[in-house]
């Protein structure tokens, strides 16, 4: 790609149908707003593509949002949602004279893959178009604009559905709402964009007939999987985005050698790499940004938060939750056991029921611990963080450990056994 990039979010609708107090951007999967998701799409084009996001309803939490997500997209408020074509020429001002390719897409659809933008704009540069949209072809294509083709093929128009006539709706191929433009030429389209239609508003789409009759060049680029546009409008359709999500990752982690083992119930950000023949067991949920090396095993019923590393031949086993956690290799944690901010060596094993308590819910400070190679934990022990238990040492069962432990040193604290011989005989009254 030659020409530098900057791209136009729209995000500014208010999204009824979600029934919702938040913004329909800031909805999530992953734990991360459908605006990360379309922002972050954008931004692995190239290092330095500028994003400029079109706010409106309820600005203030989508620009808070961004501020302390991502330093370098900027924001401008639509004041009044009057169409999409309304929102771009909100952002016109800070492109102003800007040479390069401009994209436009819709933050309310996650699914869009940086490999297909970069087709988009491998496409809309090969042809020396001035606009290229991106199209798929839908059985059912209601409620989407239609693309209109004159007899060569060529894109002429797009019809939104509720200006269509019988005859455009029967027409499969629909739009994506997505866009490359060169700012150059277009950017003098956008003075002549009205409101005449149906819906009284400024489409976006009306770009494509005005170009065309300026004489610049329109084309169209046809995805084959239509997930990709997949835009969210209500809860059912969240459920459905994160499904598409979570799939499309699991089946890149199986074809590079991951086991999946049970596709319907194992969910993994497409932000967490796995290596090579590691085992994911049913009912495990990852989350956020994570590395398993080769050969672990992980679940069944684990939990990973995000910040997590898991080196070779390590074992997170049932009902065991990470968060922050450094693990190196064939290291344990096989059960019912909590690991939050803590850095693990090497041939560990954690007992069952193991804690490390990370939090302090009065100062709202974390704290880290640390456990050196071949350490050993006996089951339902709590670290307070931060602590340090050095090589080889061993910490027996029932333990609440405050203080660091010396190497190789054995650790308890809880009362040692009593026997009152025959007891439950005299309960009895037996003697
Ligand atoms: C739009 C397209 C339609 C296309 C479809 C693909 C237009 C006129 N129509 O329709 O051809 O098939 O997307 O999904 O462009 N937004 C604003 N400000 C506004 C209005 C909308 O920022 O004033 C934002 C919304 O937040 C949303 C995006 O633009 O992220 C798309 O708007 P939406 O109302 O969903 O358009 P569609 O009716 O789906
Ligand atoms: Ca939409």
């Amino acid at each position: 790609m030659k020409k530098e990039v900057r791209a136009i979010i729209l995000g500014a609708g208010k999204g009824t149908r979600m029934h919702s107090e938040k913004p329909k951007v800031l909805h999530e999967i992953f734990s991360k707003p459908l605006l990360g998701w379309c922002i972050e799409a954008v931004q692995r084009l190239r290092n330095d593509v500028q994003c400029i996001v079109v706010t409106g309803h309820k600005a203030e939490c989508v620009d808070k949002y961004i501020n302390s997500n991502y330093e370098c997209v900027k924001t401008v408020l639509q004041k009044e949602q009057l169409g999409t074509g309304h929102a771009v020429m909100q952002a016109i001002p800070l492109i102003g004279n800007f040479k390069g390719n401009v994209i436009i897409t819709c933050g309310d659809t996650p699914c869009i893959t940086t490999l297909t933008l970069q087709n988009l704009i491998n496409q809309h540069e090969d042809t020396c178009s001035d606009v290229t949209v991106l199209t798929a072809e839908f059985e059912n294509p209601t409620g989407y604009g239609r693309i209109v083709r004159s007899t060569n093929n060529e894109v002429v128009e797009i019809i939104e559905e509720k200006d269509a006539d019988e005859q455009t709706k029967k027409i499969k191929e629909v739009n994506g709402g997505i866009y490359c433009l060169n700012w150059e030429t277009i950017k003098e389209v956008f003075t002549k964009l009205s409101n005449n239609n149906a819906q009284g508003e400024y489409y976006l789409t009306d770009i494509i007939k005005l170009a065309k009759n300026n004489s610049l060049k329109v084309s169209g680029y046809k995805i084959s999987d239509n997930n990709e546009i997949y835009g969210i409008n209500s809860r059912k359709n969240l459920a459905e985005a994160f499904n598409i999500i979570n799939k499309r990752h699991l089946n890149e982690l199986m074809d590079s050698g991951v086991t999946i083992v049970d596709t319907n119930s194992i969910f993994i950000s497409p932000e967490t790499e796995i290596e090579s023949d590691t085992i994911i067991f049913p009912n495990t949920y990852i989350e956020g940004k994570n590395k398993i090396a080769k050969f672990c095993k992980v679940g069944p019923m684990a939990r990973l938060r995000g910040g997590c590393e898991v080196g070779e031949g390590s074992k997170i086993g049932n009902f065991v939750e990470l968060k922050n956690a450094k693990i190196a290799k064939n290291t344990n944690v096989c059960h019912l056991s909590y690991i939050g901010d803590a850095e693990l060596g090497s041939n560990i094993n954690i007992g069952a029921g193991t804690i490390f308590a990370n939090y302090n819910s009065i100062t709202k400070e974390k704290k880290k611990s640390y456990l050196e190679d071949g350490v050993s934990i006996g089951s339902n022990s709590v670290l307070v963080a931060p602590v340090k238990i050095k090589k080889d040492a061993f910490i027996g069962a029932l333990s609440v450990i405050t203080k660091d432990v010396d190497s190789s040193s054995l650790a308890i604290t809880r009362n040692s056994q009593k026997e009152i011989k025959n007891w439950v005989k005299k309960q009895k009254g037996e003697i």
